[in-house]
């Protein structure tokens, strides 16, 4: 990486000012879900506090579009944090008002304190310079940590790099150098599986994997589109007409560039969306009019295991059925289960592939999972992320 880090810069006794991505899920009653994003912000907190640095993070919670909504609050985040941490967190009561800047103020070296939720602000999202300022105005330097929100040039992500030195913590660095590696440096054979609902959401990712990857393995959704696209029909299943000539110019693209590109051989299928719905499994080419695709079927499983025991680097982005649904997330939990007996570097990029392989409890047989949904995926496709760009280069 070609971006300064916490390493490259004198932090002894300062006041730093640190965005990670605190974005983590909660149940109704505002406990977290999942803790994973909370637990990859500890490295470069435990060495600002070795440091004496009195630290002031921030974060966003959600969407709560401008406005103070107590279910957006921090406050969890700050308690789980503490615990991790085996230190006290202060919560400020809010984002630059007086509450924050009292504590801010008052902060000592080795105290670390959580801003609550920058979204409150409209000018957060806006990217308004006098409210980056603002937050500038808390620290001699930013550190930014959140890699989820390093595609969203928002004012604590980005704008605030404007006003202040501004270095990476080791969660960006981390996922820069796995994500990266693969990317231009991969161990090969190179695979990449791509699953999801919408071809639409992954045309970007795939174009730019097309040139880099020796097979790419489709599944989900999107996989109607491309079968469909091969002149056939697809039943109920989703499917996006007008990219049909995407999926063709697609499948073509690989072929030229002599890439190998899987498509699901058998389908789970059903007559009614449901979660307890009766299946049956159909051969791709063959869906019944009055059926949809739930999931990859047996011989597909099997196809793609025993092609992904043939790769040296792996990168998997997407479920490949409705995995929300236990009945259907045996092809998911099938490619979670392949990709983690593998001996390779295997990378898993974010979102619903990383909560599947928390789920089916195989996390630490991978090599590394983003933390980054959206930003992962636009790190797959070749595009720069501000909130990167934003820091000094070395
Ligand atoms: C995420 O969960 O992908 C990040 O925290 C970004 O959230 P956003 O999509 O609301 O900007």
């Amino acid at each position: 990486m070609n971006k300064k880090t916490v390493r490259d810069i004198d932090l002894k006794g300062k006041k730093v000012l640190v965005r990670c991505d605190f974005n983590v899920p909660m149940d109704e009653n505002q406990n977290i879900t999942d803790n994973r994003r909370i637990v990859a912000a500890v490295p470069t907190i435990k060495y600002l506090l070795e440091n004496d640095c009195a630290i002031i993070l921030c974060s966003h919670l959600g969407r709560p579009k401008g406005e103070f909504k107590p279910e957006f609050s921090l406050q969890p985040v700050a308690k789980e944090l503490s615990k991790q941490l085996g230190k006290n967190v202060i919560m400020a009561k809010d984002v630059i008002g007086e509450d924050a800047q009292e504590k801010a103020q008052s902060l000592k070296p080795g105290e670390i304190m959580l801003l609550e939720n920058v979204r409150f602000h409209r000018e957060e999202t806006d990217n308004e310079p006098e409210f980056a300022k603002k937050l500038a105005n808390f620290a001699e330097i930013f550190v930014n940590d959140a890699f989820g929100t390093a595609h969203r040039a928002h004012a604590s992500t980005a704008g605030v790099a404007s006003y202040l030195p501004a270095v990476s913590g080791f969660l960006i660095e981390k996922e820069l150098k796995f994500l990266g590696e693969a990317l231009e440096n991969p161990e090969r054979p190179f695979i990449a599986i791509l699953g999801g609902s919408k071809v639409s959401d992954k045309i970007g990712v795939i174009e730019n994997l097309l040139e880099k990857v020796d097979t790419l393995i489709i599944g989900g959704g999107m996989s109607y589109t491309f079968i469909k696209a091969q002149g056939y029909d697809v039943g109920r299943s989703i499917c996006e007409e007008d990219k049909l000539d995407v999926a063709r110019e697609i499948l073509k693209k690989a072929k030229e560039k002599n890439v190998e590109l899987l498509l699901p051989d058998d389908i789970v299928v059903v007559k009614e969306f449901n979660k307890d719905a009766d299946y049956i499994i159909v051969d791709a080419t063959k869906i019944p009019e009055e059926y949809e695709g739930m999931d990859i079927g047996l011989k597909t499983r099997e196809k793609y295991a025993k092609k992904l025991q043939t790769a040296k680097t792996v990168i998997w982005n997407g479920p490949v059925g409705v995995f929300e649904f236990p009945r259907f997330a045996e092809g998911t939990n099938s490619i979670a289960k392949a990709i983690s007996e593998l001996d390779a570097k295997t990378i898993i990029g974010g979102g619903d592939s990383a909560s599947a392989v928390e789920k089916a409890g195989l996390a630490d047989k991978m090599t590394h999972i983003s933390t980054g949904g959206g930003a992962s995926l636009e790190f797959l496709e070749g595009k720069k992320l501000p909130g990167i760009e934003c820091l000094m280069n070395k």
